[in-house]
């Protein structure tokens, strides 16, 4: 089991990583003096998969549970759902003090850290991530929200869970479809901060797509480690620290709102994204060809695709345009100044981006 701190003062937080430490959830809990009856936020595929399990642990401990299903899917993300658990959550809360288990992928994270941060005025949640996506980002930070029509994750806060307890077991039931998405944030941090973690990407392909618990492990604690310490630094994205986990982002957002959210999923837009920067880069000069090929090859090997279909690039270059993050007259890009380093680029010329977005075709 490997541990790492999100360092916020008194709203400091542990992330714990490991295979079979499902079982020590209670007891995690019971220390940290949360409260006394869970309230757990999932949807029913992982309740009948995992929740006897995640259940029997608490009741170990002392903590009755209630289970809130939600549709699988990103529309749960919604202030409607988020209305109907809110109500379910008052139901269930007598007397005793109630807090919330996010018990699912970024999207029950989000939403159930939405609802923990709103009802009376917030409350304290833990993030039981079951995603690798879940592990690596979405559950370490805080960011929480609902989405509007009119956008994704337009209704939130930035409000911190008490506890993210990253159970390495679940991901054995991914399909590799998922798997790969996570990879691709994996993938991210790897070219931006950690070179060490990209040669071991590079190295043991084999062992992290049989999911052997120890590669993974290492994966997952060395993503959350830099995620942590980012988060530790800029917490409410002031700084301009966190921006470099937007690299691969920013086009990336851009495809996913010119296909819908339904061309391609989040890791692979992101893959795309990554490899539209690299391009941007090498324009710049910040990498030289042979790392920025080494990226493209590593995202290959993890099933990441590199070239766009369905979708056009003139939508992609519109989309981009109306993106929320895009003010103005300024535009902003991370960039690979080489593998583990990023750069934060302002005002880059519409051409460069076009030719970026048209070289994905
Ligand atoms: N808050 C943040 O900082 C942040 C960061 C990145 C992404 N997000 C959000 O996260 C969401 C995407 O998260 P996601 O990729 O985890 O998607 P998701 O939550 O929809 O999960 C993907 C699918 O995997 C299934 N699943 C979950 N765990 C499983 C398991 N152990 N075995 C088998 N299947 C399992 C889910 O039921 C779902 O069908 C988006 O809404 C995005 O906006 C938030
Ligand atoms: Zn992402």
């Amino acid at each position: 089991m490997r541990k790492v701190t999100v360092n916020l003062g008194k709203r400091s937080y542990p992330v714990a990583i490991g295979s079979g430490i499902l079982s020590s959830l209670g007891a995690y809990l019971k220390k940290m003096d949360i409260g006394s009856d869970a309230f757990i936020v999932t949807n029913a595929f992982l309740k009948n998969k995992y929740g006897r399990k995640l259940a029997q642990g608490l009741s170990a401990k002392g903590f009755p549970c209630h289970f809130k299903l939600v549709a699988d899917s990103e529309n749960s993300k919604s202030m409607e759902t988020a209305g109907q658990v809110i109500k379910e959550l008052a139901g269930f809360d007598h007397k005793r003090k109630i807090f919330i288990i996010a018990f699912g992928g970024g999207v029950v994270g989000d939403l159930a850290g939405f609802v923990a941060s709103v009802y009376k005025r917030g409350i304290s949640y833990v993030q039981v991530p079951t995603t690798l996506l879940a592990q690596v980002d979405s559950s370490i930070g805080g960011k929480t929200a609902v989405d509007l029509a009119l956008g994704k994750n337009l209704v939130g806060a930035i409000y911190q869970p008490r506890l993210v307890l990253s159970e390495i077991d679940f991901l054995k039931t991914l399909n590799r479809e998922q798997f790969s998405s996570g990879m691709a944030e994996v993938i991210k941090y790897a070219v931006i901060k950690d070179k060490h973690l990209f040669c071991f990407l590079e190295n043991n392909h084999k062992k992290i797509i049989r999911k052997d618990p120890s590669a993974l492990e290492y994966i997952i604690a060395s993503c959350s480690r830099i995620k942590a310490e980012i988060v530790s630094r800029d917490e409410k994205e002031t700084r301009g620290q966190r921006t470099i986990l937007n690299f691969g982002h920013t086009i990336g957002h851009a495809l996913e709102a010119a296909g819908a959210y339904r061309g391609y999923n989040h890791g692979q837009a992101v893959s795309l994204g990554i490899s539209a920067a690299l391009e941007l880069s090498l324009d710049y000069k910040l990498i030289d060809a042979d790392s920025a090929q080494r990226i493209r090859d590593l995202l290959r090997l993890y099933g990441l695709p590199l070239k766009v279909r369905g979708v056009t690039a003139a939508a992609i270059i519109r989309a981009h345009y109306h993106d929320k993050k895009f003010s103005g007259k300024e535009n902003k890009f991370v960039l690979s100044a080489g593998i583990g380093r990023a750069r934060i680029i302002r005002n880059i010329k519409l051409d460069l981006i076009e030719k970026a977005v048209e070289g994905l075709f």
